[in-house]
């Protein structure tokens, strides 16, 4: 039988590898403001709105949230290890019993008599749960569906291959990790959080424990056409406007009096332009050059080559085999040919250089080998995206 994406892992696993830090809870809703900031959404967006949320997760996010004073929420995941830590908010008044509600189901697959379906929502969040899915624009457009007509707004994350580079690469870590533990997941979780530790405290920013970057990134079995990047998200949902992301990667020099025009729309900017930044979610320390000067695009060259690798990737972390390190070493050696001197870019050609001088040592089952730009090379990993309903009277 096919494995549903997070679902039957998390499942199996009983797990819910998405904790966030809370030590510091100020700190915890100012990063969620800052979030929805950058997507266009005040926190009076959110007041006195009826949300729904898909895969909360722990329901770390729906706390932070909450204070922005919505009339109902409605959290909606199915898996019961999700349910259990959001139950428990509600129940010890975290959340406010007398707004939440919880509904246990698949998203995509919900009953046609599901109170979801029977209700309005201004404001739906679906974050981390729409890419990685089997089709991941079916699965966009049926969380879309549950978005009021009204204006209502979407707020989903994207990603690709590009994005994802440096931890496919360490994905093909893999293999070698489980001829050093075999098939026991408890140890390929402890020899994992070992490797990847020193990986992770270079993200100054992570607000997750490793242990769960690893489950789900490292051990979690990605479904084959996993990516939906930016710009596809947006082509897919011709009856939404493009709102806001992060990055903000749009500059709009368009007079607002041009909008007159109902020609004038927001998303085809937005989808447009993607392809001349994405080179930079390579490698979350770097930014497009600060004067606006365009260069040649490598963008949909750099797609192909990254999408090649990740399906290379994707084999050998299947098989638990290094049997076609020539390949990935061939096709790393394409997509850094492809990097190499752009300005920007030189930190992850490094690091991509150095990655692929240790496939031969990673090909013995080794670990060991010398990193010294590896670890602390990550890309933008997942981008965010708002969007709004189409204006039926524009
Ligand atoms: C990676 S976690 C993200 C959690 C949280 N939104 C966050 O960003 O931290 C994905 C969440 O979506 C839920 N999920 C994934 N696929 C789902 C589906 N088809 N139906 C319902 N929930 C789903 C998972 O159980 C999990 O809680």
């Amino acid at each position: 039988m096919t494995q549903r994406p997070y679902l039957d892992y998390y499942t199996s696993a009983a797990i819910v590898p998405v904790h966030q830090d809370l030590s510091d809870f100020p700190a915890h809703v100012r990063r969620r403001k800052a979030l929805y900031r950058l997507l266009g959404l005040s926190p009076l967006t959110f007041r006195g709105s009826r949300i729904l949320e898909i895969g909360p997760g722990t329901g770390d996010n729906a706390l932070a949230t909450f204070t922005f004073d919505p009339s109902s929420y409605l959290l909606l995941d199915g898996n019961p290890s999700s349910l259990l830590e959001v139950r428990q908010k509600i129940a010890s008044g975290a959340l406010d019993p007398a707004r939440c509600e919880v509904v246990e189901g698949d998203y995509l697959a919900l009953p046609a008599d599901s109170v979801v379906l029977s209700r309005q929502f201004d404001i739906v969040l679906a974050e981390g749960c729409v890419p990685f899915q089997l089709d991941p624009v079916a699965a966009l457009q049926s969380v879309a569906r549950l978005v009021t007509e009204q204006d209502g707004i979407l707020v989903v994350t994207t990603t690709d291959e590009v994005s994802m580079l440096s931890e496919i690469c360490r994905r093909y870590m893999k293999p070698a990790i489980t001829q050093q533990v075999g098939d026991d997941p408890g140890r390929a979780l402890d020899l994992s959080c070992t490797v990847f530790a020193s990986h992770y405290s270079n993200l100054p920013a992570a607000s997750r424990p490793v242990s769960d970057w690893v489950l789900d990134n490292i051990l979690h079995p990605w479904s084959r056409h996993w990516a939906l990047s930016m710009s596809s998200a947006i082509d897919a949902l011709p009856d939404f406007d493009y709102l806001g992301s992060t990055p903000d990667y749009t500059t709009d020099w368009r007079w607002y009096k041009s909008f007159a025009d109902p020609r004038e729309g927001w998303s085809g900017v937005a989808s447009q332009r993607w392809e001349n930044v994405l080179e930079f979610t390579l490698d979350w320390r770097s930014t497009p050059p600060a004067d606006g000067s365009e260069r040649d695009p490598i963008g949909a060259e750099l797609v192909r080559l990254c999408r090649e690798f990740g399906h290379l990737v994707d084999n050998a972390w299947s098989a638990d085999s290094y049997a076609n390190a020539e390949e990935v070493g061939a096709k790393i050696g394409e997509i850094h040919g492809l990097i190499k001197g752009r300005s920007g870019l030189d930190q992850a050609a490094r690091a991509l250089g150095e990655f692929r001088a240790s496939l031969p040592t990673l090909a013995d089952g080794d670990l060991s080998f010398p990193y010294e730009s590896f670890p602390a090379w990550w890309g933008r990993g997942m981008q965010y995206l708002s969007l709004s309903r189409a204006s039926s009277t524009a």
